[in-house]
């Protein structure tokens, strides 16, 4: 099998790829692939790793049909039209559970961030205004025995439970379809409808994945909702959200603060008036971004090419209908 790769891969991925006899040419322009582009260069691939956001929509999914595979080397699949691709029966595999812990430390730290304004701190250094001591600024907030609310409870909102109930003994609650026993059972989580979780939480952790259903659900309508000490986090994905909405309640600090992983658009412009903002602390998506992780999903995502070019179901595949 021979595949094209959308961004250089950590070396673990390409070792599998080479051990496996498998051809790939790898895309090296510190840019996007622009779509029409990757349709034709697709046209001389039977698989593809996809890294990053690229737009495998209904039109690049039938202009190639022919491929036999489509790894993407993350866990969210919103760039993908799952449907068209299980309809052209494409499989479509994703790296799932290797990057659950690393995400939730980057959740972990932005929720730290928030509560004791470090980057707005950090800052005040860089612009030579670290100035006279005044113990009634710049105060930040406990967390301890605070309530933890999770948007999603999977496995990286559950890593991220784990972390704030040992480290903090805060009370977790959570938002999902359907119960997650685990999380009830070793984290004395509560299941609760939307409002509540709105309502009661203290820090609100979005780990959901971005659908029709959960685009835009923290908008004025929710944020008013819960209370003014809450701290807002979203590692999952910037639309989630709605932005406008996020600087106006802390502008008019009805909620306290927000620690981002994700934005939209991504890239954030450097303009963007949540930095200028005391309680809140922005990361530009890195997530998954530590050596170990990144290597974990080059891995996982090169298998799953592997697999596909042996005819073999994939070990991560989010449409296995395909395998019938
Ligand atoms: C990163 O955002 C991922 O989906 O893995």
């Amino acid at each position: 099998m021979k595949i094209f790769i959308t961004r250089l891969i950590p070396e673990a991925g390409i070792k599998i790829l080479k051990n496996a006899g498998i051809e790939f040419d790898q895309w090296s322009e510190r840019r996007d692939v622009p779509q029409d582009d990757l349709i034709k260069i697709c046209q001389r691939y039977e698989g593809l790793i996809s890294v990053g956001q690229d737009n495998i929509d209904k039109k690049f999914l039938n202009a190639c049909k022919h491929l036999k595979v489509i790894a993407q080397m993350a866990v969210g699949y919103d760039n993908i039209d799952i449907p068209e691709a299980t309809k052209l029966k494409i499989p479509i595999g994703n790296t799932p559970g290797v990057l659950s812990s690393a995400t939730a430390d980057t959740a972990f730290l932005l929720m730290l961030a928030v509560s004791r304004k470090a980057f707005f701190m950090h800052q005040k250094i860089i612009n030579n205004e670290w100035g006279f001591y005044e113990p009634t600024e710049n105060l930040g907030i406990e967390l301890h025995n605070k309530t933890l609310g999770i948007f999603g409870l999977g496995k990286i909102g559950f890593e991220m439970a784990k972390r704030c109930a040992k480290a903090f003994g805060m009370k977790i609650i959570y938002h999902n379809r359907s119960n997650n026993i685990l999380a009830e059972k070793e984290l004395n989580a509560k299941r609760v409808s939307f409002d509540e979780l709105l309502l009661q939480s203290d820090v609100l952790s979005v780990h959901t994945a971005l659908t029709a259903e959960t685009k835009g659900v923290f908008n004025i309508d929710a944020f008013s909702k819960m209370k003014r000490n809450a701290i807002f986090i979203n590692t999952a994905r910037g639309a989630i959200h709605n932005e406008t909405d996020l600087i106006k309640v802390l502008d008019e600090k009805m909620i306290w603060g927000a620690g981002l992983d994700v934005t939209n658009p991504e890239p954030m412009r450097a303009d963007n008036k949540l930095l200028q903002m005391p309680n809140v602390a922005v990361l530009p998506h890195i997530g998954s971004a530590t050596e170990e992780t990144r290597n974990a999903m080059a891995t996982l995502a090169a298998e799953n090419i592997d697999a596909a070019s042996k005819g073999k179901r994939l070990l991560h595949a989010v449409n296995p209908e395909v395998f019938g």
